[in-house]
Parts: structure tokens; sequence; C-alpha cells
């Protein structure tokens, strides 16, 4: 299926429908009429055989408790088996009611208050707010930038901090929201060498494994090393991204080591005691089996959608330098050459002099404050009237 086709049989108006994308633009940017390009969720509907799956079990019309369905397993490891080449054991998944909410899980089960937890800002923000809502230290190693405008980790300070404060956990992103980085094997390679040496546990997060458009391709901790970490890491990650199923609140935990699945499952008891999520198994056992294609035309649009933001931003507003897009469906621009003082000037000019809503690199690390991530997961007619918003914006600030 061709961009222009995927495009005219799964774009969806989402406006008016309790999406918080659309319609909580008031509430969360203070003006309803903004074009929104933040949070990470598609203007797609989801596959066929989810809405097809969901609409049998709902048409049965029973909701009582559900067990785990027998198809999810093998459904999950038969997509991990073939798109990434990563083996997966059905003794190692727990469901959770999505990543953050892992998060928050893991910390808790296997740290205790006070304890070194180490994040690489500019990160996704409920990485800040998971370490720091259950009274855990943060600790921060900031990537760092090449002179081209490449991310890059700081293995140096990496080491200093895990030898001068206490870490007990390193939470990875991977791919790396925002930057957009795949990390290559070498890289994670070194990262677990060095969390290995000081004995700390590596949570990984992978929920942006599929959008994988890196030339090196998407290397899960998993398989760094043949395997070699696995008794120091847990993987979480979900179909809700891949899919577009975030609202169905289901993801998964994936603890490869029988001593750290046993800690898991005593620690899980005074977090949480609720029963799996039907509709959240039965839509993503019904997308890895059968959302195959569907995934591979989503993946077309948000590649185009790259190409033609960063080509006509590049003639139009080149002082926006736009990040390299790797992993993930969300670009990163540079807006400093744009000579905007600070994050309040940043967020002044992205929603009134270019009427968008984004994410602001202040809520990533007050060092990117001059930075915004966009969605790429529209249909192009949105990404091309962001270039246009953004080059009035650029022109409207060049002529003030
Ligand atoms: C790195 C990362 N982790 C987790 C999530 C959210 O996961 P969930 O909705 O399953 O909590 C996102 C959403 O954007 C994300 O970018």
């Amino acid at each position: 299926m061709d961009t222009e086709e995927f495009v005219a049989t799964f774009a969806v108006e989402r406006s008016g429908s309790d999406c918080l994308k659309w319609d909580a633009l008031e509430e969360r940017f203070g003006d309803k009429n903004l074009l929104p390009l933040w949070v990470a969720d598609m203007d797609f509907k989801a596959p066929p055989a989810v809405e097809a799956a969901l609409i049998r079990r709902i048409h049965q019309g029973a909701f009582g408790y559900s067990q785990n369905l027998p198809e999810y397993f093998p459904a999950f490891a038969a997509w991990q088996q073939s798109r990434h080449g990563i083996t997966l054991a059905p003794e190692w998944l727990r469901f959770s009611k999505g990543v953050v909410e892992s998060l928050y899980h893991l910390i808790q089960i296997f740290t205790k208050p006070g304890d070194g937890v180490l994040i690489q800002p500019p990160v996704y923000y409920p990485f800040f707010n998971a370490v720091r809502d259950t009274g855990r230290r943060l600790v921060e190693n900031h990537l760092v930038q090449t002179d081209e405008g490449d991310w890059r980790m700081d293995f140096e300070n990496f080491e200093k901090l895990l030898a001068s404060e206490a870490v007990r956990v390193f939470l990875l992103c991977s791919p790396h929201n925002p930057v957009g980085r795949v990390w290559r094997e070498d890289e994670l390679a070194e990262l677990f060498r060095l969390c290995e040496k000081y004995d700390v546990l590596i949570i990984a997060d992978e929920i942006h494994q599929d959008f994988d458009f890196s030339e090196t391709g998407f290397v899960s901790a998993l398989q760094v090393a043949q395997g070699r970490f696995h008794d120091r890491l847990v993987v979480v990650n979900a179909p809700s991204k891949t899919f577009n199923l975030a609202s169905l609140l289901h993801g998964h935990i994936l603890l490869p080591d029988r001593r750290l699945q046993e800690q898991f499952d005593e620690g899980i008891k005074p977090l949480s005691q609720s029963e799996n999520n039907l509709l959240g198994q039965t839509a993503g056992a019904a997308a890895y089996q059968k959302g195959g294609e569907w995934f591979d035309g989503v993946k077309q649009v948000i590649r185009e959608n790259y190409r033609y933001l960063e080509q006509q931003l590049k003639k139009t507003a080149p002082k926006i330098r736009v990040g390299r897009l790797e992993g993930s469906y969300l670009v990163w621009l540079d807006l400093r050459q744009l000579g905007l003082e600070d994050g309040q000037a940043v967020a002044a000019f992205v929603k009134k002099d270019c009427r968008l809503a984004v994410d602001f690199g202040s809520w990533f690390s007050s060092a990117t404050a001059s930075f915004i991530r966009l969605n790429l997961a529209c249909p192009p007619a949105i990404i091309t009237e962001a270039c246009e918003r953004l080059a009035a914006g650029v022109a409207k600030l060049a002529a003030e």
C-alpha cells in the first residue's frame, strides 16, 4: 500500500473524540486552535485486524474477568523474532498497564528510597517523574552533541557517576526519545559493561523499537553480547506505539533472568493486584498477528513526512536544524539559531507565531529549552501545514 492509499484508508478525524492530542489543547496549551503535533500517538486508525478483533469481543457483550489469551505470547514472540531477530521465552513476560507504569513499579521493586537512578537527558519526561515520584535520587548523565549535530552518550561521565553516586538502576531509552537515536550494539555494550562493573540494574525502555530508520539497525538490550547481560536486565515495551493503541493501557515487562523474575513477582504484590486487560490483549494479539502490512504502511508515511519536512525547512527556514530520524516517529528540531532568549520565548514563538502545539525541549531537559519535538505520525497535509507555519513564524521573527 503506498502512502496515498494508506492515508486515504486510515487517516481519521480525531478532534471531538475525547482525544488528548486534539481535544486537550486548551487545557494543555491555553489555546484550542493550535495545530497539534505533540503527544506521541498517531492520527491514523489502528490496523483493521485490531478493529475486527475488538468488535468481535464487544459484540459478545460480556466483560467479566478474563484469562491471559493463549495466542498472545506466540503472536508477540513471532513479531519480535521476525522483525528484530529477538528470541523470547514465555516465562520472561509479565503484563502491565503501560510502560510508564512499569517504570514506576520496577524502580520501587529494585531500589530503595534514596538510591540513585541514572537517566540520560534530554529524555522522555516521565523518566524524571518516575525517579522523583518514588523518592529515588535522580542522577543525570547528559547526552552530548557533536559539531555535526548528532547525539552521543558521554561514557566517561557515565562511569564517573556510577562510581560516585550510589546508582542502583540505569534507565535506558532505546531508541532514544526525543533525540531519535538508535543506539549501536557497541554503544550499548559499553554502557552495559560499566553497569556490570558497578553492579547496576539496566531497565531498557524499547517502546519505539519498531520505528527503525537507522543505517545500523535496532539492537535490543536483550541481544547485546548475545545475552551476556540478561542477569541485570529488564526490558519494557508495548504494542501501543507501533499500532497506535495507547489508550488500551497494555504493556510488557520482560525479565530474562530467573532471580529477577522472582524478585519482581514478590515485589509487585504490594504495588499492583489487577487482573489482565482483555481489550488490550485482544488488540495486541491481533496487531502482532495481522498488523504487519499496516505497520509497513505507516512507517512509509513517517519516512516520507520526515523527508518532506527536512527538505522543506532547509529551503524555507534554514535556521531550524532538523535532527536525524533514526528511531521513533518524533523529530527533534533545534531552534537555537533563531536567537530566542529562553524556553518561554520558544513557547511564545511556537504557539503565537507558528500556531503549533509541540513537545517543548524544556520538558526533556533544562539544557534543551531551544529545541522542540514534532510528531510525524499524521497525514502529510498536516506536515505541509506545519512547515508553512514554521516558515511564516521564522519570517515574522526576522521582520521584527
Ligand atoms: C520512551 C517512551 N516510553 C514510554 C512511553 C509511554 O508508554 P505507555 O503509554 O505505555 O506508558 C512513551 C510515549 O511516548 C515513550 O516515548
